[in-house]
């Protein structure tokens, strides 16, 4: 709820929840920059001769650190605040009390020696210090075998930070305060130990403090569980919230996934199961219940009646180079479409919910994906990519991975018709496509609507109906967009139609930078917000869907149609589209916005 209105950490969600229910954090982002009087110690700059202060977050107060000769700034820090090794020491030099009655939160990044840690939650961490959204006092720490010292760790989530470009003021000094708040410990995934020796460092930095933790499992899924025994047994908080966010897969099939949730239950309660799905997170997908239910005119639209299919399209112009181990045992069903699109359709189709609560969206959203028509072999077209050059330059075929057999049938795309048979949408057609290695990267919603009963105009559009039907299109990524597709009277003497669109082009629209999607979701992980993320009976239902023609194409060893790198993907998506009078939106001549 509190998320609703937002675009970045609002006044709702620094008031209600840094503390969850019973515990309450000083907002860091209302006053963003407030100084206690006493913490206000001006710290002399060893490389520079003036008086260098900046306010920190947390109130503390730090040297600002600017490019010294040729050092740079993680040197810098390794040299100037390396020796801090606790948020009491630090708050100590910065002359301030501890108030034992405010409220920590830790956040551990399990697997921070790893892509996703690296490209994502450490970056959406610190866009989220940068906006002023963490708590007055935070701490992150990551965890993972790799030895490493803090200095390391400092030095290689401080490659991958970026400032807003919007912004960009202060950054170096805000990237500095960042990374001053990160540390890391070594340790093994299923060490009771390792944990307990973090729980000791986390303690250290908690200061007393009501310690609140996150855990991050950025990791494998076969250690899953693992960590969560251990991170619960060992590490969790004695006297605040302890919470878990889980990364994809949530195991291959229903069997597979209720085992996961079952074993994470041993440990955890569903309330502190965070299960990630980041499309989730995407402005546009947080979008569509308000452009659905906050706009008069869609809403009465949003049915059989008037809604001839619907279009959800995932494309990406690379392939799995690099993450072939992972992505043969999955194939592009459970990585795409079982997850992503399909939380995409449900939060598309839902009834309107009683109120934004997430367990009121989250019940309307699981009433979807029960009513769904079983999906049936003939329903699913599947495709691998192959080697192909283009331009002097090869482009390597799946296979052709290292870590990926020769003989993989696992598909790189797939197209999927599938129904929900329930009174609202009763025989519209929602078809899925998803791909690697194909000729763009985007992902959309496309919106077609019946045809014109009677049209006056027909005569102008010829025998082809379909080019003159209105289409919405809620363009998720790149380029964020919402469009309309009408018919209109070209200026002039004449009776010359066209087809124009009515456009929201988001760059155009909005200065603002889009926040990415982690960082909404590790903010609402924080306050507790859930409505982002995946229950276990919206899992369950979603695995129910897809596990039986997953075991089927397994099963019966289903060849998937062949289509070269960068190319549109299998011809059979068309026909499997055809089937049901459906035209893929995204391949008509398409007016640019
Ligand atoms: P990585 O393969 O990079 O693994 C993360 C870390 O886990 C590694 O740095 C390594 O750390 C440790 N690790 C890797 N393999 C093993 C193993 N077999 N046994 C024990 N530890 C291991 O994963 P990603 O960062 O790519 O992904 C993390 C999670 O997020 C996965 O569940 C993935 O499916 C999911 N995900 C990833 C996305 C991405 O874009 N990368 C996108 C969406 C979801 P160390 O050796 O230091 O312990
Ligand atoms: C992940 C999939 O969940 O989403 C990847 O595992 C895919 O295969 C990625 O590349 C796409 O995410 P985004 O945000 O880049 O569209």
């Amino acid at each position: 709820m509190a998320a609703f209105s937002s675009m970045h950490c609002p006044p709702s969600y620094s008031s209600s929840i840094y503390g969850g229910k019973d515990q309450s954090f000083i907002s860091s982002a209302s006053p963003r920059f407030s100084v206690p009087a006493k913490a206000k110690v001006f710290v002399q700059s060893p490389g520079n001769s003036h008086q260098n202060a900046v306010l920190m977050q947390d109130g503390a107060v730090a040297t600002k650190v600017s490019l010294v000769g040729k050092e740079t700034h993680i040197e810098k820090l390794e040299r100037d605040l390396m020796s801090i090794t606790s948020l009491k020491e630090w708050d100590e030099k910065a002359g301030s009390d501890i108030n034992e009655n405010e409220s920590t939160v830790s956040i551990t990044v399990v697997g921070a020696s790893g892509d996703l840690a690296k490209k994502k939650i450490f970056p959406a961490l610190f866009a989220l210090y940068y906006e002023g959204c963490l708590p007055k006092h935070f701490t992150i720490y990551g965890y993972a075998r790799s030895k490493m010292t803090d200095a390391e760790l400092r030095s290689m989530v401080s490659k991958t930070l970026t400032c807003r470009i919007d912004k960009m003021e202060n950054c170096g000094e805000k990237m500095d305060e960042f990374l001053k708040r990160c540390f890391y410990h070594s340790g093994q995934y299923d060490s009771e130990e390792n944990f307990a020796r973090l729980d000791e460092k986390l303690k250290e930095h908690e200061g007393g403090r009501v310690s609140n933790r996150l855990f991050y499992l950025s990791i494998p899924p076969n250690i899953f569980i693992n960590a969560t025994k251990c991170a619960s047994t060992s590490a969790s908080s004695g006297n605040g919230w302890t919470r878990v966010i889980v990364e994809k897969p949530f195991g291959r099939d229903s069997e597979s996934s209720a085992a996961l949730t079952k074993a994470l239950k041993q440990y955890l309660n569903e309330d502190q199961i965070f299960r990630i799905d980041h499309y989730l997170g995407k402005e546009l997908v947080e979008n569509l219940s308000v452009l659905r239910f906050s706009n008069l005119i869609f809403e009465p639209l949003w049915s059989r009646r008037y809604i001839r299919n619907v279009q959800l399209i995932f494309s990406e112009d690379f392939g799995t180079e690099g993450r072939g181990g992972y992505f043969d045992h999955y194939g592009i069903i459970r990585d795409i479409m079982q997850n992503h699109l399909l939380q995409i359709l449900a939060l598309f189709a839902m009834e309107t919910p009683i109120s934004l609560d997430a367990e009121d969206i989250r019940n309307e959203k699981v009433k979807v994906l029960r009513s769904m028509r079983p999906l049936r072999l003939e329903d699913v077209v599947i495709g691998q990519y192959k080697s192909h050059t283009k331009g002097g330059v090869t482009y390597p075929g799946y296979t052709d991975d290292k870590t990926v057999p020769k003989d993989s049938l696992t598909p790189t795309f797939a197209a999927a018709a599938l129904f929900i048979d329930n009174a609202r949408w009763d025989g519209v057609p929602f078809l899925m496509k998803a791909g690697k290695a194909l000729n763009n990267k985007r992902a959309e919603i496309r919106v077609q609507f019946r045809h014109v009963p009677g049209n006056l105009y027909n005569r102008k559009f010829g025998t082809d109906l379909d080019q003159a039907t209105n289409e919405l299109v809620i363009r998720v990524q790149p380029d964020e967009a919402i469009y309309l597709k009408i018919n209109n009277k070209v200026p002039g003497l004449g009776m010359r139609l066209d087809r124009s669109n009515l456009n929201l082009h988001y760059a155009a629209r909005y200065s603002k930078e889009i926040p990415d999607a982690y960082e909404r979701l590790l903010l609402d992980a924080i306050e507790g917000e859930r409505r982002l993320f995946i229950r276990s009976d919206e899992l369950d239902a979603a695995w129910s869907l897809f596990t039986p023609v997953l075991a089927e194409l397994e099963e019966k060893k289903i060849i998937p149609e062949y289509y070269p790198y960068g190319s549109r993907g299998p011809v059979g998506a068309h026909y499997l589209a055809a089937r049901y009078n459906v035209r893929w939106g995204d391949l008509g001549v398409e007016q640019s916005v």
